[in-house]
Formats: structure tokens, C-alpha cells, sequence
């Protein structure tokens, strides 16, 4: 495994040395691009390392930590942003950087296509894992992470791309604590905040992975950030013009078109300021690598079909027994009046 220390060790070179930091972002591009990784991305097979084979010099991957017994040791996304280096799946779920950038590329479209990215003086990421989020939107950024390892890739992703580390701070911060007011009082004007928290439903605290485990109903986070954007709003005394797009997985009733986290921003935000945006183009669920199920989709097939995505749960009697734990938490669900689930973005509105 590559450890957090040579994920920060690679972000010092990086820094120290720009042009061994374009030949590897060139390099990783051409990993990237090639049939044998195109091959290797979306399918099972990303449950072990990328076999580099015939595809790369691996000389400047060993020199950059990242190439061990002819495997990849970490994974590729490449985005409008430029190319990220995260971890695959193999990596431990509890400390794994979040491998997948499908759901950032579907929050940043919204982003731009509702014109808020050319709108915000500054961009608040609550969550960036290998900081995909704060460095598409570019200008100027203050990125969280709770996990120091996913700050260590952002770090490096920060350096790969060459962005400078005064436009885009990277900080660590748990949202249950709040946004930290130190690293945000001297932002001015048009404040936007983006956030992919964990938002997957989960029956017990160790049955998702830290990336994606939003509790029982997958929007604990999600009301954290309400609270945490609530307090940030207040303390800015009006100075601030603040607009968040929050994305998220909901339980609740498609036919009612009735939301839980939706109807959580409205008793924080009241209902003139909340906006909810379904994805209607995006499917819900990432099961063996790909996004299955139409979206909304019933809490019944959802849940099970989750738990019985092969990358998060390679063992089979282990799958087994998540699909029943997820199947009862789906009763659970229907029991309380929340039949479906849907996937989608927040939106809090002029919150000033
Ligand atoms: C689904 S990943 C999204 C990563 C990135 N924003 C993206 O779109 O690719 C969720 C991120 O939330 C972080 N996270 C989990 N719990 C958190 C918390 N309490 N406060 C802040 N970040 C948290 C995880 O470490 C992870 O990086």
C-alpha cells in the first residue's frame, strides 16, 4: 500500500521540482488514456492495482513512489480539472481517498451550468477528498477534508496541476465541528460552498467506508453541513453573499416528490431559500464499479443492490450477510414512509 508518508513525500517533490511535476502529470496522462486502463477502469478488476505492463516507463513512477512489482499503487481520474492520483479500492475502507470522480463531475457540471462557478469570488469545499471539487472550480479555494490522508493526495494533486497552494488552502476539519472560522474570516464577497460528504445509508457504522457512510439514512452529514453553513452565515454578519450546492442521496416518497434532506434544509433555511435538483441524467447506486439504478429508485432494490457491489465487498459470504443487513434497513425505510431513495443537489440560496 502506498502509505500517507510517501503520499506526502510526493508532494514535496513535487512542489520542489516543477518540471519532474510535468513529465509525471504527462506520464499519468498517457496511463490514463491508454485501451489497457480504459480496459481496467468501471469493471471488478479495479479491486487490485493497475498492471502497468508494457503501458509506462515505470523509471519516473518509482521515483514518484507510485510504481511497485509492475503495479500502480494508486489510482488515475482525469477531469476538467486535470489528473488526480487517489486510492483504488484495495486501499483499507476506513482510510481510503475517495477512488471515483463521477460524482464531482455531475456537482461540477450543475455548477457551471447554473453559472455559479463564474459568480463565486471564493469556493468552500467541505469535503474534497483528493480535492477534485475546489480545483475545478479554480480561483480561489479553502478545501476540508476530515481525513489527512485525502489531504495529502489533494496536496499533491495541488502541485501535479499546477495550482498554487495560496489560491486553493487545503485545511483539515470534521463538518460536525463547523466551518472554521480562523481559516474563513478573511474571505469577502461571493462565498460558494460545495459539498460531497458521505451520503450512502448504512446499517451499522462499519458497513460503507469512510467516503461514503452517511448513517441510517445517509443525510447525517448533510444536516451537519446545514448546521455548520447555518453558523458560517450568521457569523459573516451580512459581509458575505453565500450560496451552497450540496450533493446527496435522500430517502423519502417519489410520488409525494418528498425529500428527507430537503425537508432538513427547509427547517434550517425555510422554504424560499432551498432548492432541490434531482439528476435525472444520473443513475443512483455504484454497484461493481458503475452507477446501476434509475433515479429515484425504491429503497428496496437500492439497498440490497449496494451491498452487493463486488468492489466495496470482495468476500462473498461477507456480501451475503450486507445484503441482508441492507435489505431490513431498507424495511426499516419503507416502515417510516420513505419508499424511495433519489440522488441529487441541495441548493441553499442567497443564505444571507
Ligand atoms: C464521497 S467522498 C467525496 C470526495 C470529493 N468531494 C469528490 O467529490 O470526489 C466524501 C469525502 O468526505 C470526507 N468526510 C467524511 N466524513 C467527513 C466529515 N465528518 N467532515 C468532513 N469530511 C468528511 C471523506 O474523507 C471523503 O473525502
Amino acid at each position: 500500500m502506498l502509505s500517507t508518508d510517501d503520499v506526502f513525500l510526493l508532494s514535496t517533490e513535487l512542489a520542489s521540482d516543477a518540471r519532474f511535476s510535468r513529465a509525471l502529470n504527462e506520464q499519468l496522462r498517457a496511463i490514463y488514456g491508454s485501451p489497457p486502463y480504459q480496459d481496467w477502469l468501471g469493471t471488478v478488476a479495479e479491486v487490485q492495482p493497475f498492471e502497468l505492463s508494457d503501458v509506462a516507463a515505470v523509471d519516473l513512477l518509482e521515483r514518484a513512489g507510485l510504481a511497485r512489482s509492475g503495479r500502480l499503487l494508486a489510482k488515475l481520474n482525469l477531469t476538467e480539472a486535470g489528473i488526480f492520483l487517489t486510492d483504488g479500492v484495495w486501499i483499507d475502507p476506513r482510510v481510503r481517498v475517495f477512488p471515483f470522480c463521477d460524482e464531482s463531475v455531475a456537482l461540477i457540471g450543475f455548477v457551471r451550468k447554473s453559472g455559479f462557478a463564474t459568480w463565486a469570488d471564493w469556493t468552500l469545499d467541505l469535503a474534497t477528498g483528493c480535492g477534485l471539487n475546489a480545483m475545478a472550480v479554480g480561483g480561489r479555494s479553502v478545501a476540508f477534508d476530515i481525513n489527512p490522508r485525502a489531504l495529502a493526495y489533494a496536496t499533491v494533486n495541488r502541485a501535479l496541476n499546477g495550482i498554487l497552494g495560496e489560491d486553493c488552502v487545503l485545511a483539515i476539519n470534521d463538518i460536525r465541528d463547523g466551518i472554521p472560522k480562523a481559516v474563513c474570516s478573511d474571505l469577502e464577497g461571493h462565498v460558494l460552498i460545495l459539498a460531497n460528504l458521505p451520503f450512502g445509508p448504512a446499517p451499522s457504522a462499519d458497513a460503507l467506508p469512510l467516503t461514503s457512510n452517511g448513517g441510517e439514512s445517509g443525510g447525517d452529514l448533510q444536516i451537519a453541513a446545514y448546521r455548520a453553513i447555518d453558523r458560517f452565515v450568521r457569523s459573516s454578519k451580512g459581509r458575505l453573499s453565500v450560496r451552497a450546492c450540496l450533493m446527496g442521496l435522500s430517502v423519502g416518497d417519489h410520488v409525494a416528490n418528498r425529500w428527507d434532506i430537503v425537508e432538513r434544509a427547509i427547517e434550517h433555511f425555510g422554504a424560499d431559500r432551498v432548492k432541490w435538483h434531482l439528476l435525472t441524467d444520473e443513475h443512483v447506486f455504484r454497484i461493481d464499479g458503475v452507477r446501476q439504478l434509475e433515479n429515484p429508485a425504491s429503497v428496496a432494490v437500492a439497498m440490497p443492490g449496494l451491498a452487493s457491489c463486488r468492489l466495496y465487498t470482495p468476500d462473498e459470504d461477507e456480501r451475503i450477510a450486507k445484503v441482508e443487513a441492507f435489505a431490513n434497513l431498507a424495511k426499516r425505510h419503507q416502515d417510516r414512509g420513505n419508499p424511495d431513495i433519489a440522488y441529487g443537489i441541495v441548493e441553499i440560496v442567497d443564505a444571507t
